[in-house]
């Protein structure tokens, strides 16, 4: 028999067994007479003596050991000596005296240091990532996301829906980032896309009958990565038909409940809060705040706006805002904290950062002196600022004072500590605008996807105000993350028609990219919306991990690429000139 139990798995119960124990040697120590080795398997680790008295044979192979060796172990169970148990380890009441030991396979001295990852760059750790997926944190992680995996599909299952594939080679999603590409030699000169997203498949899926739809699924974006993107990431996708937002709401409240009470033993109190695009934006400047801490955004435009000060008031009769947030206590703060809190906001390209305090009941500071006092009496009391606080102020367009602030309460919070660690704080965001400002490409871009519905009140705008048309679509944030976003969809392909005209995507345009789905609601479209959820996101924060890289099996680096086997990597000539393919590369 090659292995009778794991290496997790004898406890004093066994004592007196004989087993045949599989696995790598973790470490080895010589004691002159005695050599112990631990064995370790993804359940754990056994301790093996080495005893010549036993079997001179196995202590003389004993010394051939090395660290990750793969052995195997025959012995008997027994109990280990008073004072040697150890207590924190299941198996750390027993040891194997072994009677039997093979080298089954060596290996060369190890690249990277699995027993604490902090000893070797992410380069090296990605490059031997086969390696470093031995380490009893990457196990923990990998073990989660299947253990979460089966949760969410469980519950999918146990509510009706059903798990269909969608395909791959595909056309182009209209996610907002950019496809990756794939040749087609069978037909030169033509490309798959691989997917965004399967949102324009799922609603075909409602279109064929399926109302409840749900897949765990690979996504494709070619966009700038950061610790909580990756090109290939995963998503737990949903869709379904005769539904509202509440519906939607209402299910996945649950999923998120089950998940965390089966996986983590905490119980969420449900519902989730719900708020208002328009109100996050106005109190927390970002759309996916985070709700563990205060310092909210409060708007003095009027009170500031007229108030003496030339910079502000310049800002503001050209149409801008002035919002401030008060930190509580931290009148103290030194010059060089607050230059570097102004060059914090400078990245979200506010044009500066004006600080105000208060001591003696007076608001004091740089550019007390502009402002009237009587403006800076209401400024104190619109602020609710108490003695020995700081107010914090920018002035300018409404997406910088939002965005600069916003950022800066975040980056306030972790400076202080403000964040409650382990709270698990879930709301909603809905309303989302249908339409933003895209400044680089001069035109509307769709704020979630061009299939969410306007909200019908809004129906009217599309045509004369479409930047005043709300969308029917929603976000899941999770402390400070956006870990899921859906809407309901369009059914009526002339409402479709005249979003895709606000985008300033031709009927020719349209019809060559989206024209199959737009015939397709013709023939009976049941009304549908649906949702997707980041689920690396979602584990990353589950397994309190500090980037997705860290809950994927073989994820991809910053720059894209993957270390392990060298992809993406240049393709023989042969390859390209059965595509059609030449290459023009810019030196
Ligand atoms: P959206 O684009 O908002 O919606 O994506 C849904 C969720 O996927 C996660 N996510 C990512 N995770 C890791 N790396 C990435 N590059 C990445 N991009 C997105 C986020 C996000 O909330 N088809 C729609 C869903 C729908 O309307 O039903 C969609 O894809 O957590
Ligand atoms: P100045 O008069 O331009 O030297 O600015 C005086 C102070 O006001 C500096 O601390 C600037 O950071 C701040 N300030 C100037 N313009 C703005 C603005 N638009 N928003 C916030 N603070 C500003």
């Amino acid at each position: 028999m090659n292995r009778t139990h794991s290496c997790g798995e004898l406890t004093k119960k066994e004592i007196g067994k004989k087993v045949v124990l599989n696995g790598w040697v973790d470490t080895r120590r010589d004691h002159g007479n005695l050599t112990f080795v631990d064995i370790r398997d993804r359940y754990g680790f056994t301790q093996v003596v080495l005893n010549p008295e036993t079997s001179k044979e196995c202590h003389e192979t004993g010394k051939k050991l090395r660290k990750e060796f793969v052995i195997r172990v025959e012995g008997s169970v027994r109990q280990r000596p008073d004072g040697t148990v150890n207590e924190d380890s299941k198996t750390g009441s027993i040891e194997i005296e072994a009677t039997n030991l093979e080298i089954i396979s060596s290996s060369l001295p190890m690249p990277i240091e699995t027993s604490d990852k902090k000893q070797s760059t992410e380069e090296t750790r990605l490059t031997y990532r086969y390696l470093d997926l031995r380490s009893e944190e990457m196990q923990k992680n990998i073990i989660a996301r299947h253990r979460i995996t089966k949760i969410v599909r469980d519950f999918y299952d146990e509510n009706g829906f059903l798990d269909i594939e969608t395909p791959i080679l595909a056309k182009s999603t209209p996610e907002g980032a950019r496809d990756y590409l794939v040749p087609s030699r069978v037909n030169p000169g033509k490309f798959f896309a691989l997917p965004q997203s399967p949102q324009i498949f799922k609603q075909l899926i409602m279109i064929s009958g399926f109302d409840r739809y749900m897949q765990i699924a690979r996504c494709f974006r070619d966009e700038d990565l950061r610790a909580d993107r990756q090109p290939e990431f995963t998503q737990i996708d949903v869709e379904m038909s005769f539904i509202t937002e509440e519906d939607i709401f209402e299910i996945h409240e649950k999923l998120m409940h089950k998940i965390w009470k089966e996986f983590l033993g905490v119980e969420l109190k449900l519902p989730f809060p719900k708020y208002n695009y328009d109100e996050v934006i106005a109190r927390f400047g970002v759309d996916r705040p985070d709700l563990r801490f205060g310092l909210e955004l409060v708007d003095v435009t009027e009170i500031l706006g007229n108030a003496g000060f030339n910079a502000f008031e310049s800002v503001v009769a050209g149409g801008g805002i002035i919002k401030g947030i008060t930190v509580e206590g931290k009148a103290d703060f030194s010059r060089k904290e607050l230059t570097e809190l102004e060059d914090f906001v400078k990245i979200y390209k506010a044009k500066g950062l004006a600080s105000l305090k208060i001591v003696n009941g007076k608001v004091e500071g740089g550019v007390a002196k502009f402002f009237n006092p009587k403006a800076l009496d209401e400024l104190k009391n619109k602020m609710n600022a108490k003695e020995n606080d700081l107010i914090l102020l920018v002035a300018d367009v409404p997406k910088v004072v939002n965005d600069s602030l916003g950022y800066l309460r975040s980056h306030l919070a972790e400076k202080l500590g403000l964040i409650k660690e382990n709270e698990w704080n879930f709301l909603w965001v809905k309303d989302f605008p249908m339409f933003e400002w895209d400044e680089e490409d001069g035109k509307l871009k769709a704020m979630h996807h061009p299939f969410t519905s306007p909200k019908k009140e809004d129906f009217d705008l599309l045509e004369k105000k479409p930047l005043e048309v709300r969308s029917n679509a929603y976000d899941l944030v999770l402390n400070g993350l956006e870990i899921g976003g859906g809407s309901i969809r369009i059914h009526q392909s002339d409402i479709q028609a005249k979003v895709f005209k606000a985008l300033g995507i031709s009927e020719k345009d349209a019809k060559e990219k989206f024209g199959f789905m737009m015939d397709a609601f013709k023939y009976g479209a049941p009304p549908h919306g649906g949702i997707a959820f980041g689920m690396d996101r979602m584990i990353m924060l589950l397994v309190g991990a500090s980037s997705i890289r860290e809950v994927i099996a073989f994820p991809k680096n910053k720059s894209a690429m993957s270390l392990m086997d060298g992809s993406p990597s240049g393709v023989d000539a042969k390859q390209l000139k059965e595509l059609g393919l030449k290459l023009d590369l810019k030196k």
